[in-house]
């Protein structure tokens, strides 16, 4: 039965990890995977992590499980860091899941049960797993326009009119902030727009949430998503610790179902803990855990607050640096719009061929699609990444 097993590529994001460990050339330079790396280009676990890691480990007791559903606690901590007060807790059922890929899959299996002909919107273009999932489950997906490639900014218009056309039981996947692979986000402008839209329409978003803190701050960059549960009856969101907790091997996640009553969330909040039993019972909770004293622990807070903006600080400091360097060494403006957008990722215009050649003959690694990670560069590595950007892109 096994030797029938299906062959399966890697994924490209990850594989581009792999292919980097595997280099030996000094010098080389990782823009691929979206992990966090300060100046040193390191990937530290956060000061207030090990705090809290190290008063938990005095206080806890016992590793008994908690709950399907995981613990309410995180649901109400993780609830009000995006949603603040948008919505009544009542209408929200919240679902701790193994990191935010967890909860991307827990909000379609939520949304195929709902609707067993639901067709999912995604940006083009988004995060390559959502279309993945999207296929592994058999779930049908179509995209709206997002990206304009020659400004580097969002297809307002594009999206919008494509939005128009999404009717009732239709699914639209939003990037809360920093999108993921293009830095080009929605401005309170359009987010009200999209919300409209959808009003009209009767499609119900979904927001994934993997860099709240990381573009504007943390109010700034739940705006949108707040908006949308202000405005729109209901809505899901995926919602990733792995970044802005610096914790991406604990599997820190949530989905949250915003709901049109409370008795429908109460419904929505048993379906989701069943979703978690079919799958793997129990979700981690030890990352949970530490987010949770983190929200809730005033002086935690304000250390995370501190070190949340310096981590954004460094990345958008990147951004200026290197656009500044890329218009040094290109002679001309076609790199500026990296300086305005937001979160870990850009995309510089490469063609695979030229992100072969980059890695090739440069050791400079990036996804595919000519992705980088803005955090992947330090004040060492900007002049030569934007000589090799540069020369590879003429
Ligand atoms: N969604 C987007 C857009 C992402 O970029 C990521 C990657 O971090 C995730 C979801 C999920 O991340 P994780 O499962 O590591 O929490
Ligand atoms: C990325 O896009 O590089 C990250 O979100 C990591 C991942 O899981 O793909």
């Amino acid at each position: 039965m096994l030797g029938q097993l299906p062959e399966r590529a890697p994924d490209k994001i990850l594989n581009i990890m792999r292919l980097f460990a595997e280099d030996t050339r000094p010098g080389k330079i990782d823009l691929g995977v979206g992990v966090f790396r300060d100046a040193a280009g390191r990937t530290p676990v956060m000061a207030v992590v090990k705090t809290a890691e190290a008063r938990l480990l005095e206080r806890q007791q016992t590793k008994g499980y908690i709950a399907l559903a995981g613990d309410p606690e995180f649901h109400a901590a993780m609830r009000g860091l995006v949603l603040g007060a948008a919505v009544a807790a009542d209408r929200v059922a919240a679902l701790a899941t193994p990191g935010g890929t967890g909860a991307v899959r827990q909000c379609f299996e939520a949304a195929r049960l709902a609707n067993p002909d639901v067709r999912v919107l995604l940006p083009e273009p988004s995060w390559p797993n959502h279309a993945s999932i999207l296929d592994t489950m058999g779930i049908a997906w179509a995209s709206y326009r997002y990206y304009d490639a020659a400004t580097g900014g969002l297809d307002r218009a594009g999206m919008l009119e494509d939005l128009a056309r999404t009717g009732v039981g239709d699914l639209v996947l939003l990037h809360g902030c920093c999108h993921n692979p293009t830095g080009a986000d929605p401005q309170p402008a359009d987010w009200a727009e999209i919300a409209m839209v959808l009003g009209q329409t009767g499609a119900v978003p979904m927001v994934d949430m993997a860099y709240q803190g990381f573009g504007d701050g943390l109010e700034a960059d739940a705006a949108g998503p707040r908006l949308l549960a202000e405005t729109l009856p209901e809505m899901l969101l995926a919602v990733s610790g792995s970044k802005n907790f610096g914790l991406y091997r604990e599997r820190v996640g949530m989905a949250l179902a915003v709901c049109a009553t409370p008795a429908e969330a109460t419904r929505a909040q048993a379906l989701l803990a069943w979703l978690n039993r079919q799958a793997y019972a129990f979700p981690p909770d030890h990352g949970a855990r530490l987010v949770t004293d983190i929200l809730t622990d005033p002086d935690l807070r304000t250390s995370w607050t501190t070190e949340l903006s310096a981590m954004r600080e460094l990345m958008n400091g990147n951004r200026r640096a290197l656009a500044q360097a890329l218009q040094a060494e290109s002679g001309s403006d076609r790199f500026g719009f990296i300086a305005g957008q937001r979160g870990m990722f850009s995309l510089i215009g490469a063609d695979p061929a030229q992100v072969a050649a980059m890695r090739d003959e440069d050791a400079l690694y990036m996804i595919g699609d000519g992705r980088i990670n803005l955090a992947g560069l330090t004040p060492e590595t900007i002049p030569r990444a934007a000589r090799i950007i540069a020369r590879h892109l003429r």
